[in-house]
């Protein structure tokens, strides 16, 4: 697949990356292979944002690029599955950044590349996967893709549900900063995105609003050790 057609420069990658992204991507289906893509230009967008220097572009670039790659190990009927999972189907899903982590290992990518796959289910309150790391404790790549995963995911559609738009999606990711979200990101991507509140201010406290399935979506809960 040509990475330039996705616009990323394969400088930035570097020329080993650039092959080895490649080769792992083709492990993909296309549907997952489209979604790190638009969730690898989220985070880049991001980045630039953050001016990020730009051998650290390169490796976010990676690591968004190849976020979702140990979803290879998962059975095709889980990933597929539409409703609620069970709590096995769950887990099954769950494992999916460790699995990546030790495939991106595998390959030699580089400990940034590999620790932005493994923790980017994690929450900025503890409760995510795979293992609870709370706040800064969370890498700082894991947590840009984090939320362009969130914002990717929201604003698709799938076929069991339509797109959510992406007002709607933005003020969902400022809802869960702090939760689920770093603050600082989720407000910095608003800004990317151009958002603006109605009343003139992105970042003033957000109203009520009811629980969004985006929980669901992104299953970004730990699932509860069975003792
Ligand atoms: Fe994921």
């Amino acid at each position: 697949m040509g990475l330039t057609a996705c616009g990323v420069s394969p400088g930035s990658f570097g020329s080993l990356g650039l092959e080895r992204s490649c080769g792992v991507l083709e492990l993909l289906d296309p549907g997952t292979r489209a979604h790190s893509i638009r969730v690898m230009r989220l985070s880049l967008s991001l980045g630039r944002a953050l001016d990020l220097p730009e051998e650290s572009l390169g490796l976010l670039g990676l690591s968004a690029l190849l976020h979702d790659v140990g979803k290879v190990k998962v059975p095709d009927w889980v990933l597929q599955k539409r409703g609620p999972l069970s709590p096995v189907e769950r887990s099954m899903i769950q494992m999916h950044p460790s699995a990546g982590a030790a495939i991106l290992r595998a390959e030699g990518f580089c400990d940034q590349v590999v620790l932005g796959a493994l923790h980017h289910h994690e929450r900025f309150d503890g409760w995510g996967y795979p293992e609870g790391l709370r706040g800064e404790e969370i890498p700082f790549f894991a947590r840009i893709i984090a939320v362009a995963d969130a914002f990717e995911a929201m604003t698709s559609r799938r076929p069991y549900r339509n797109a959510m738009g992406h007002r709607d999606a933005l003020e969902e990711i400022l809802h869960h900063r702090f939760d689920q979200f770093d603050p600082a990101l989720a407000e910095a991507f608003a800004e990317v995105c151009g958002f603006v509140r109605p009343e003139g201010s992105c970042f003033t406290e957000l109203p009520d609003t009811p629980n969004m399935p985006h929980g669901d979506l992104m299953h970004s809960i730990r699932v509860p050790e069975v003792h």
